[in-house]
């Protein structure tokens, strides 16, 4: 597995990130996410993405508890939190309404939270999950600045921030933001024009892709994309040494020009293994543009 550099001072990360979002799925027990994270250092996927929420703010504890299952472990990852997103549940009694709340004290809060349940005193990123439509950038960034000052998150970034969300917060950053985590892939490849991927390359900063397969949807047999891409992938398959739809869809997001990180969603081992082998596949341009018109379901303009 390659690694990469998420912007000019760093970090470094695996080129492909391991995401946590659907761990519950499986119902697996912290013995089985322990082997799960052998496995993604095995494969050289060193970097994991989690979110205060996962779970309904479970996940958080569990991957603490798999880490802590092996001494020395959480110091071979770079771990990548979020928060800023309030639902009401067991966790949030006095929450009524689900919402957003990027405030610079709050994202504190969440943080010092997740330090507490992940087991570790910092984390490498932290992001601000969503933008908050009632937060003036100037109050996240203080938050944010402060953890940086703290030394208990390494760097900050944001996800689903758009282009001028993120111009605006960075204005307020003592140290650049260096990412913008965002749905990019097959079947939402918005990113490309609407000028969020052209501001990662701008700034020398990486995107991170979530739901690389589009949430399994590139599979779907209801969804009409998915027999075009089959199809697509089949006949160009040969030339990437029997590479799956799976695979040639990672590679179609690890070829755009500003070096997305793909984050792999499934549970499955044997998944996980055959994505880690995408990030050595270099989609020729025309078969890039291929699935492009296989995903749309027409021709390029
Ligand atoms: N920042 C954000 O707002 C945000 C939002 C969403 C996600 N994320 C991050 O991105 C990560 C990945 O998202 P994702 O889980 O949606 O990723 P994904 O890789 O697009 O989707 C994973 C889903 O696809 C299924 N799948 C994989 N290969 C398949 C195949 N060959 N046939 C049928 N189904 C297949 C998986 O099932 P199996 O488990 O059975 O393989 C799983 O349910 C999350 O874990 C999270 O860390 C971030």
């Amino acid at each position: 597995m390659k690694r990469i550099k998420l912007a000019p001072p760093g970090p470094e990360f695996s080129r492909m990130v391991y995401g946590t979002w659907r761990i519950f799925d499986t119902k697996p027990t912290a013995q089985e996410i322990n082997r799960r994270l052998h496995t993604c250092l095995e494969l050289g996927i060193t970097t994991i993405d989690t979110a205060e929420i996962y779970g309904l703010y479970e996940v958080e504890e569990v991957l603490g508890t798999a880490l802590a299952l092996s001494p020395g472990l959480r110091d071979k990852f770079e771990l990548v939190t979020k928060a800023g997103i309030y639902v009401p549940c067991s966790h949030h009694p006095a929450c009524r309404t689900a919402h957003y709340n990027a405030t610079g004290p709050q994202l504190l809060k969440s943080l010092e939270s997740s330090l507490r349940l992940l087991g570790t005193d910092h984390v490498e990123l932290f992001l601000a999950h969503r933008p908050d439509w009632l937060t003036r950038a100037d109050d996240t960034a203080a938050g944010l600045n402060e953890m940086l000052r703290t030394g208990k998150i390494r760097v900050a970034g944001v996800s689903n921030y758009s282009v001028s969300q993120l111009d605006l917060l960075n204005a307020h950053m003592e140290q650049p933001l260096v990412t913008n985590q965002i749905e990019f892939h097959l079947l939402h490849p918005e990113p490309i024009n609407d000028g969020t991927l052209n501001q990662c390359e701008k700034l020398g900063v990486r995107p991170m892709a979530w739901s690389p397969l589009a949430g399994g949807r590139i599979f779907d047999p209801a969804n009409p994309a998915a027999p075009r891409l089959a199809a697509a992938a089949k006949s160009m398959a040969a030339r990437y040494n029997g590479a799956t739809l799976e695979q040639l869809a990672y590679a179609w997001i690890l070829a755009h020009p500003s070096h997305p990180l793909p984050v792999i969603g499934t549970n499955k081992l044997e998944r996980l293994q055959s994505a880690a082998q995408a990030d050595a596949i270099v989609l020729e341009r025309e078969d890039w543009y291929a699935l492009w018109e296989a995903a749309q379901g027409r021709k390029i303009p």
